[in-house]
């Protein structure tokens, strides 16, 4: 039988001109586009952002390479079979996402000594834990699990339901935990049920601004555009007195979502690479 063959534009852009070149390769028709920096599990080159665009056939790929700026070196890579769906697995080996808790895949155990073992497969959803958007959330986790502990957390944007199995490890009662891509839900249980923790996490893709509110913590791990836009709904959620961690922020976006979390306090932002996190409280009513 013959092999899938799958068709991709790769191009080497300015990290700057990263969003804006994703933007127009699905404007050009892509199905998908991977990014690959040096925070990628797949690294890319040291100063660029590499894209991997993928197209439904050769000649969508080749009209799209077309009309792209020549200076990006766009170029067309055919992969015949589909082996490399599975490449990033070599990337993903045992690490300390934050101080006490490791994360594994399946495939590979873990030999050393950690308090708080998470086994995770991450599937096509985001979240294996190795991106610094991840793990500034998981260390904030760690650092404030007294303000949260015996209480509920609520993660928004949950992808493999890293954060708020981290959550549950270090503390919280319960996790409540939503994406509103409903392929990642199944993903995000079955992570809970590998590591027992099923009873304590309820995933779902209930909009935000219709969960209940009122949770001890709540963590969004998604991008500044989202969180922007995603204020007001967020905010409500988070008891007052209480935590919000905002993640997927580059450090040129801080200050626009700061903004639009006016409201708390800040508590600390702390950077890793070009990446920045938002720790902030919630006032008491009474200010
Ligand atoms: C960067 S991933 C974070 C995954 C995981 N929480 C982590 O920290 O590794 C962002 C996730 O947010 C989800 N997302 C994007 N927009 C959303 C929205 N408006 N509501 C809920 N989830 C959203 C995406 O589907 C994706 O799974």
């Amino acid at each position: 039988m013959s092999q899938p063959r799958f068709y991709f534009v790769v191009v080497d852009v300015d990290p700057l001109l990263a969003e804006d070149a994703g933007v127009l390769f699905f404007e050009l028709g892509a199905t998908g586009v991977e990014e690959r920096d040096q925070t990628t599990l797949v690294k890319g080159l040291v100063d660029k952002t590499t894209l991997v665009a993928s197209f439904s056939s050769q000649q969508e790929a080749e009209t799209a390479r077309d009309e792209l700026d020549p200076a990006w070196l766009p170029r067309i890579e055919e992969l015949v079979g589909d082996a490399w769906r599975d490449a990033w697995k070599e990337h993903f080996r045992p690490f300390e996402l934050c101080p006490g808790v490791v994360v594994h895949p399946p495939w590979e155990k873990y030999a050393g000594q950690a308090e708080h073992l998470l086994e995770l497969e991450p599937g096509r959803a985001f979240g294996t834990g190795l991106h610094e958007t991840t793990s500034l959330v998981a260390t904030a986790l760690q650092t404030h699990r007294a303000t949260y502990a015996g209480g509920q957390v609520l993660d928004v944007g949950c992808g493999s339901g890293i954060l708020a199995l981290v959550a549950l490890v270090l503390g919280a009662g319960n996790a409540r935990a939503v994406d509103n891509d409903a392929d990642v839900i199944g993903v995000a249980q079955e992570n809970a049920e590998r590591n027992g923790l099923q009873a304590r996490l309820d995933v779902d893709t209930t909009p935000v601004g219709d969960i209940a509110p009122e949770f001890d913590m709540v963590v969004a791990n998604i991008e500044a555009d989202v969180l922007v836009t995603l204020a007001a709904p967020i905010s409500a959620r988070v008891k007052p007195g209480k935590l919000l961690v905002l993640s997927g922020v580059l450090g040129t976006q801080h200050d626009r979502v700061r903004a639009a979390y006016a409201d708390f306090e800040s508590v600390a932002s702390p950077a890793r690479g070009e990446w920045v996190a938002l720790i902030l409280r919630r006032p008491h009513a009474n200010g």
